[in-house]
């Protein structure tokens, strides 16, 4: 393929360096630390009336339904780098929010004291119907952290199910890299299972919360369209919606293709084999969900397990263009003239997920206009882009960059997630996402997800240490006076896979 690395190194003609240029491939090299406006302004669209029907599945048409799905269509605003967010109505009288929304977390949280980043935040002291019990509330991401009370309110979402409705409620009174500047949101709306709620999973999610107070079925589903750009601006607004109840069928094509919930905390899912084009990466599949495969809107890029992503970049590199390491580290840019496009260079990525039928799997597949983001507004003469893929220490991430290709049903009713061709995931009449199946998954084991995979050396050293702290324990049980006082201990959230972590600043 000479020729078309001759083209390919043509083509990329600069990379962006801090300050000084240097010259790499005999071209200029810069970068940019990127800096993005906000963006505002969505779509309209057309009414119909859907309700619920409570099968879990709500496509029905009862008028006096309290969920009218086309209602939610466009209930978002945001982008992959930033978060999609959506308008709550919190406290009496409504006081209105931007709340965005993380199904990588799950206690629902909002600014209630000012801080230079936000605009506005929820004042109680105005709310005639906020009482709080006095217990506070804290929690530390790995870059990051607030802390609060924890209160109750009333909340409504002007374009959510009709209704108020009475929620647990985390008052941030101070917070650290929590707010940065350039997000237009002053809350977060966790969506996970209350395994994950801080301080404890007694404190009841948002949408449990809905979900037992409206009676809408226990799903909800989530349509992200910044497909491909890390950052809009105010002339590429971009949009999403979160439809709470159920699916709405005019947000995708095709059929929908179930995945196995395999554990309710985080949504946990189980990756059966990863391809880089045509190339299957054939390594163990338990290394695609080491420790953990989770989906989470609240995380930019697709994360993949060191092992993994190395993989992946040395098979991007084999078919694809030489970059400088940086570009894939995520500190550079890679910049071409205005009006080139990189994405023929790269391959298309595939992921594999295990089907509700286990001996079966299907596979999403994201071209490359996901994953090479361009970054806007960084050069007036060039146009640049960055890698939508990073490294994990913690487990496999499928974050914005990849469900922006597709409409993701999370059906906690029947424990399972569907994904679907999302029908904003377009570019010029080009579809950017793909779905196939089904794939039989008699070649991969029974259990991704299950086993470590530890060394047998390993295994004696863990059972020994294992052994080691539980005579510990029972010394220090021994010791300690019954009954131990509780105490109140702030939640961490040490998981890289939270958004605060992975999101442009
Ligand atoms: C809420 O109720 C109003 C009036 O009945 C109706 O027009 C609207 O569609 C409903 N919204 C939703 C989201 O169901
Ligand atoms: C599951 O898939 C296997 C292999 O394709 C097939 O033989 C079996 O009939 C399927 N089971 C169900 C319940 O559909």
């Amino acid at each position: 393929m000479a020729h078309s690395i001759s083209v390919s190194i043509w083509a990329f003609v600069f990379i962006l360096n801090i300050g000084v240029s240097k010259c790499y491939f005999s071209v200029p090299l810069k970068i940019y630390t990127g800096r993005y406006n906000v963006s505002s302004a969505v779509d309209v669209t057309p009414l119909r009336r859907v309700a619920s029907d409570g099968s879990g599945l709500s496509l029905a048409s009862d008028p006096s339904g309290i969920v009218n799905f086309l209602d939610m269509v466009n209930n978002l605003e945001g982008d992959s780098g930033r978060g999609y967010y959506i308008e709550m109505s919190i406290g009496t009288p409504g006081q209105k929010l931007n709340i965005l929304v993380d199904t990588g977390s799950s206690n629902f949280a909002v600014a209630a004291a000012p801080h230079p980043y936000i605009t506005h935040y929820f004042n109680t002291a105005l709310s005639s119907t906020y009482r709080s019990p006095g217990r506070t509330v804290a929690v530390k991401y790995t870059q990051g952290n607030w802390e609060g009370e924890l209160g109750i309110d009333r909340v409504s979402i002007p374009q959510g199910p009709n209704g108020t409705f009475i929620i647990n409620i985390a008052v941030i009174l101070s917070s650290e890299g929590f707010f940065l500047p350039g997000v237009n949101w002053q809350g977060i709306l966790g969506l996970a299972y209350p395994m994950l709620a801080r301080p404890d999973s007694s404190v009841e999610p948002f949408f449990n919360s809905m979900v037992r107070q409206f009676g809408i079925p226990d799903i909800f589903s989530l349509q992200m369209c910044g497909a491909g750009l890390s950052a809009s601006n105010t002339a590429d607004p971009a949009g999403g919606s979160l439809i709470m109840g159920g699916i709405e069928p005019t947000l995708y094509r095709g059929s929908i293709w179930y995945t196995p919930i395999i554990e309710e905390w985080y949504y946990q899912v189980e990756v059966l084999r990863l391809e880089v084009g045509d190339q299957n990466l054939d390594l163990d599949c338990r290394e695609y969900n080491m420790d953990k495969a989770i989906v989470d809107s609240g995380t930019t890029l697709l994360r993949l397990p060191f092992k993994v992503f190395n993989a992946v970049v040395e098979a991007i590199t084999r078919s694809s263009l030489e970059f400088s390491s940086g570009f894939w580290d995520g500190t550079k840019l890679a910049c071409w003239m205005k009006g080139e496009t990189p994405w023929r260079f790269f391959p298309k990525l595939s992921i594999y997920l295990r089907a509700t039928n286990s001996s079966q799997s299907f596979r999403i597949t994201i071209l490359p206009q996901l994953y090479i983001q361009q970054i806007k507004d960084v050069d007036g003469s060039l146009d640049c882009y960055r890698f939508g893929v990073s490294s994990s220490a913690n487990g496999l991430v499928i974050g914005a960059t990849v469900m922006e290709g597709f409409y993701v049903v999370f059906d906690r009713a029947q424990k399972r997630l569907g994904f679907a061709l999302s029908n904003c995931a377009v570019s010029g009449g080009v579809a950017l996402s793909e779905i196939a199946g089904s794939f039989s998954a008699a070649d991969v084991a029974a259990n991704c997800s299950g086993g470590t995979l530890k060394e047998p050396l390993l295994w004696v050293i863990s059972y020994t240490l294992m052994a080691i702290c539980a005579v510990i324990l029972i010394i220090l049980l021994l010791l300690l006076v019954l009954p131990c006082r509780r105490r109140d201990h702030s939640g961490e959230i040490t998981d890289e896979s939270s958004l605060v972590r992975h999101r442009i600043k």
